[in-house]
């Protein structure tokens, strides 16, 4: 029995010693020590030997017991902290790696060029006024003194939008309307700017699309003349366009506006020569007049104490002069090549 003990001890150690991992140590402890070990056998065998033999082995039995779970301890220490070493080294982030660039987006040209025309107004005092896109009948039109034969109110140029109950809504088809929204909800003086969407049925091609932008102009005080309109849109072409630019007026019909005009800007390539990009030497860039009495009437103003003017101008159009873009629906295709040349411009 003691010789037993003795190899069950040795061969527990080796076992216990070589086991790689928590199961492999538990199978070895329960081999060396288990119920069915030769280990318990002699233990439970100890009963029916003599006193001095069973006092003698016993000690040999406690002794061989107590090696065998110290070394299982020390074992299971060892297989544990390995263990968490290999999850330390799993997890371990490697400084060295450069780090991944998040691509940053860019404004679009667009919002560039909107940000950049109402900063130039805010600049000379202006607030900006908002619409909603979806008008009525009376606000794009009928207030804006366009009458009932006007062109622009054949389906052919509008887009209306059908909702019960609410007929004559249709898309903004410009962004005047919002002259007649801010005059109706404030007394003059008026100096707004309104950037904003504006929709025409058209089919899109290189210089149309049904949805575009507009910001809408409009000053009305006492004693506002022609002049004022044009120093201040002749300030604008400078900012936009470059120190050097001058406006022209060209007579033009818009029905909310009396007299009306055409402003064109002295091209910025070649400076009124003519080129490729104005053809005779000026870019024709917007609509403008001063406000018809028939619109302030319409929305509450005295006419004869209050005068102003109004303009509206395409965003879409100054962003194709200012980048060279060639082609309008550029704009909106979101093609990422073409939007990420805008990154940081102005
Ligand atoms: N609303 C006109 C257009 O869309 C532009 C315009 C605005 C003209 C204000 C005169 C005054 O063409």
């Amino acid at each position: 029995m003691q010789l037993t003990l003795e190899t069950e001890r040795e061969r527990g150690l080796r076992l216990i010693d070589e086991a790689t991992s928590v199961e492999a140590l538990d199978a070895a402890v329960t081999a060396v020590m288990g119920r069915k070990s030769a280990f318990s056998e002699v233990q439970r065998g100890l009963g029916g030997l003599p006193a001095e033999d069973r006092r003698r082995l016993g000690l040999v039995v406690n002794e061989a017991r107590d090696a065998l779970r110290a070394a299982e301890a020390s074992r299971r220490e060892g297989l544990q902290r390995a263990g968490e070493a290999t999850l330390l080294a799993a997890d371990r982030v490697d400084m060295s790696l450069p780090g991944r660039r998040p691509r940053a987006g860019s404004l679009h040209p667009l919002t560039l060029v909107e940000d950049l025309i109402v900063d130039v107004f805010l600049r000379l005092g202006f607030r900006v006024a908002e619409g909603p896109e979806i008008e009525d009948d009376w606000h794009n039109f009928q207030a804006l003194n366009i009458p009932l034969d006007h062109p622009a109110r054949t389906m052919k140029d509008s887009l209306y939008v059908a909702i019960p109950g609410h007929p004559e809504l249709l898309l903004r088809t410009e962004t005047s309307a919002v002259q007649v929204r801010t005059m109706r909800s404030q007394p003059p003086p008026v100096y707004v700017i309104a950037p904003g969407r504006v929709y025409r049925r058209e089919t899109p091609d290189a210089t149309h699309l049904p949805v575009f932008h507009q910001v809408e102009g409009l000053v009305v005080d006492e004693g506002i003349t022609f002049a004022d309109l044009k120093g201040t849109l002749e300030a604008m072409a400078k900012e936009l366009f470059g120190e050097g630019r001058r406006v022209r007026l060209g007579p033009a019909y818009f029905p909310f506006v009396e007299p009306g005009a055409e402003i064109g800007v002295s091209c910025f390539r070649c400076d009124g020569v003519g080129c490729r990009v104005c053809g005779n030497g000026w870019i024709e860039l917007l609509g403008a007049g001063m406000v018809h009495p028939h619109v302030l009437e319409n929305c509450g103003y005295d006419a004869e104490r209050y005068t102003g003017f109004a303009f509206g101008m395409g965003i879409e159009r100054v962003a194709l002069l200012r980048y060279s873009i060639p082609d309008i629906r550029l704009l909106v295709e979101g093609d990422s090549r073409f939007l990420a040349q805008f990154g940081g411009a102005a």
